[in-house]
């Protein structure tokens, strides 16, 4: 994922025309609040048009919005039964896939990050955790690419530098390569953790375990429990990595949240609950303004960039998850969430000129508030966020707790599954000294940069 400055921002308003109305006491209005957002969110796709590439959504959007697009619309069918976007969600989930069975397509390798296939394969885990309809038998199986993940970060895992760590980058020839990032860290902590909690393995709970404590040695996750947002790799790839981005992203918040909730789930050990409380406590600190969620690093000042302007969407998913997995929070996080959904709903009362196709007067801005307004920032990320924010307020204690292999998950896995080569691999370079090596001898690895350059060119 690249930080950009904000695109596209719609500048010719009209008055709003009216907003979306939703009784929150109503299961079914509540419903048909998101039926009317998550339509508004998938008049952006064009993937499924005759031409277009499924699973993509058109620029300006990166590879990795989609993925967590799908993944929102897993959710959405599982939160509110509608089935219909499901053709499109399965299209896109299994097209993007890759060559390889593992969400790394070829097409997407000149930016392809840990946490680009990380947002990927949290949908397929979604899917995998609510029943979603699973693919076709001679198509990979969701629990099988999420496995896949897995074990691509395990063998990424990078203990050359900064004691461990995934880096952010999966090729030595991005920019990004040199930095260690907790989103990408956090993509492998939440899925290990995942993992273990659906098929019972222990070895992936072992990981969890493991990037926390990577996460709290190298200072990223602090005593109390910020999360912040990647070190810096030295050239010599020292141990020590003490540059480090302090800055504090609600997503980042929230996939440790879920995951260390999760964990908690598996383990039933105090010191995860702990942890899980704490998170919780900051997210809320930090996070919450009015009763309602700011990405505070940037909304109140109006610079947050395409990326940026989805995040907090991802922190109510997390909340929620978080609240189905350890009950004694359940209450507290909807307490959270409600007046979170009423202010964000509030928000989907805009009619802009353009930048939108939805229903008339009922695109989402990027701002909340408890009283409503509209502030005229719409697209991908507005109208996921607010999707998120009211459709997570359907969670049910226990009765929509995501499933394991045990409890009726019908996905099935596939332990060894992403360790083919890729056709297009370049070599694993992860020290300097190895770089120039790896380029005499990867006709590949030259092409790709040439590749490259062309395309900057
Ligand atoms: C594409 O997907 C959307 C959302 O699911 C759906 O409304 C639309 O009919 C689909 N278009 C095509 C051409 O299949
Ligand atoms: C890669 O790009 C080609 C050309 O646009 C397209 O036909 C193909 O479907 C893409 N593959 C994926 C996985 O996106
Ligand atoms: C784990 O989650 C399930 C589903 O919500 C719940 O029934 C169970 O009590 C949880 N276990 C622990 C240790 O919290
Ligand atoms: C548990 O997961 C590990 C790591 O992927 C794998 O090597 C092992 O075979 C798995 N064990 C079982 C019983 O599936």
């Amino acid at each position: 994922m690249r930080l950009f400055p904000i695109l596209g921002v719609s500048s010719l308003l009209c008055n709003a025309a009216r907003a979306i109305e939703v009784n929150f006491d109503d299961t079914q209005s509540v419903k048909d609040a998101a039926s009317t957002i998550a339509f508004g969110l998938m008049s952006y796709y064009t993937g499924n048009n005759t031409g277009d590439v499924p699973g993509n959504l058109p620029d300006p959007y990166f590879w990795w919005k989609a993925g967590a697009m799908f993944g929102t619309m897993v959710d959405y069918w599982f939160l509110t039964g509608d089935p219909s976007h499901n053709e499109a969600t399965m299209q896109a989930l299994l097209h993007q896939r890759g060559e390889n069975d593992d969400f790394m397509p070829k097409n997407q390798t000149l930016s392809l990050g840990n946490d680009d296939q990380g947002f990927w394969a949290m949908a397929a885990m979604s899917a995998a955790e609510n029943n979603f309809p699973d693919p076709p038998d001679d198509m990979p199986q969701w629990l099988a690419l999420v496995q896949a993940a897995f074990n691509q970060w395990v063998t990424r895992w990078d203990d050359r530098s900064c004691g461990g760590g995934l880096r952010w980058q999966i090729f030595f020839i991005n920019g990004g390569f040199d930095y260690k990032n907790s989103i990408s860290n956090g993509c492998f902590f939440n899925l290990a953790a995942r993992l273990a909690r659906f098929t019972g393995n222990q070895t992936y709970a072992d990981w969890a375990q493991r990037v926390w404590d990577w996460e709290v040695a190298t200072g990223l996750i602090t005593d109390d429990f910020r999360v912040y947002d990647g070190v810096t790799v030295r050239d010599d790839n020292a141990a020590e990595c003490p540059e480090m981005d302090t800055n504090q992203w609600s997503y980042n918040a929230g996939i440790f949240l879920h995951g260390a909730a999760v964990m908690y789930n598996v383990t039933g050990d105090d010191v995860w609950l702990a942890r899980t409380r704490g998170l919780l406590d900051e997210a809320e600190r930090r996070f919450f303004t009015e009763g309602v969620m700011s990405e505070q690093r940037c909304e109140p000042f109006g610079f947050c960039n395409l990326d940026q302007r989805s995040f907090k969407g991802y922190l109510a998913r997390w909340m929620a998850g978080t609240a189905q997995v350890v009950p004694q929070t359940f209450d507290r996080i909807m307490a959270l969430l409600r007046p979170n959904a009423e202010g964000a709903a509030a928000a989907c009362s805009g009619d802009p000129v353009e930048g939108f196709r939805g229903m008339p007067g009922t695109a989402c801005g990027l701002q909340w508030h408890p009283r409503g307004f509209f502030d005229g920032l719409v697209g991908v990320g507005e109208q996921m966020n607010a999707l998120s924010a009211v459709m997570y307020t359907l969670i049910q204690p226990g009765r929509t707790a995501p499933v394991t292999a045990e409890t009726g998950g019908s996905s099935r896995g596939d332990p060894g599954a992403g360790m083919e080569p890729h056709s297009w691999d370049m070599p694993a370079i992860t020290t300097a000294d190895q770089v120039a090596a790896g380029f005499l001898t990867s006709g590949i690895a030259l092409s790709l940069v040439a590749g490259c350059i062309f395309m900057v060119k």
